[in-house]
């Protein structure tokens, strides 16, 4: 009877020790890596790299940039001790909560309609919702998309400086005042950054800040579309 109830404690304690544990990983399938021969330039997808030439979702530009920036701020889901041991800044790390093929079964994709990210924070939007639901219906593979014809005709903020903002940005500087006091959530706020502190987000989106802290976004480099796209719309006096 001793030996069962010692048996039975020991097993309490694993479920109790297991409450907080990372979900178990995933094996780690290859890039797949998809030349996007213009495409992501069509309509509604701007320079980001959306759209392959076969329609599917781009991971490392339209999905990885949402984990990062929405879930992946500092002191929340990333570096060495993320928030409840959940880390969203790598595809191997986003996979323990998604199930190919299956959104609902999806953890990390069915809690953004729900929980996260935290209420004061910037929400995605539904047309992001969207596009991480058609991910993980394609099979969310790993894709990795890559710009090869960047559309020089596009610097508008609607056709496109938006988009690489609200993908890239605004995780973080979405909701006014915006981390660092930098707002970039709509077209007022967008353009008074580029006109006020143009040379640290030139800086910034460059790679050559003073500090690596304020090279922007934190999560990796724009490509190099995104960053010339962001300039020529500096240039051209931020059109909207
Ligand atoms: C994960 C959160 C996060 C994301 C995503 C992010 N930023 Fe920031 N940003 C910060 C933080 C935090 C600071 C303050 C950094 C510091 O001063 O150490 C900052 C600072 C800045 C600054 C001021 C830099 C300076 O020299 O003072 C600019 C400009 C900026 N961000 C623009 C951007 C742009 C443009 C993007 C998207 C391409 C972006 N940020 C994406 C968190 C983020």
């Amino acid at each position: 009877m001793k030996k069962l109830f010692i048996a039975f404690f020991a097993v309490m304690l694993t479920i109790i020790a297991c409450k907080h544990e990372i979900l178990s990983p995933t094996t780690n399938t290859p890039p797949i890596i998809i030349v996007d021969s213009g495409n992501g330039n069509t309509a509604g997808n701007s320079n980001t790299g959306g759209s392959t030439p076969n329609d599917k979702v781009c991971f490392n530009s339209q999905i990885l940039p949402l984990y990062q920036g929405y879930c992946g701020s500092i002191g929340c889901h990333s570096g060495t001790r993320p928030a409840e041991g959940v880390d969203l800044t790598t595809y191997a790390n986003i996979m323990r909560g998604i199930t190919a093929n299956n959104p609902s079964g999806s953890r990390y994709f069915t809690i953004l309609t729900g929980k996260m990210p935290p209420r004061n924070s910037p929400q995605l939007t539904a047309a992001q919702i969207a596009i991480i639901q058609k991910w993980i219906t394609e099979g969310a593979t790993n894709t990795q998309c890559v710009v090869t014809v960047c559309d020089t005709t596009k610097f508008t903020y609607t056709n496109s400086v938006q988009l690489i903002y609200a993908t890239y940005c605004n995780g973080c500087h979405g909701v006014a005042p915006g981390s660092a006091n930098v707002f970039l959530g709509d077209y007022a706020g967008a353009k008074n950054i580029a006109v006020t502190m143009q040379q640290q987000l030139l800086n910034a989106i460059n790679y050559t800040s003073a500090s690596s802290a304020q090279n922007m976004p934190p999560g990796g480099k724009l490509s190099t579309c995104d960053i010339s796209t962001i300039t020529n719309w500096i240039n051209k006096g931020t059109p909207q």
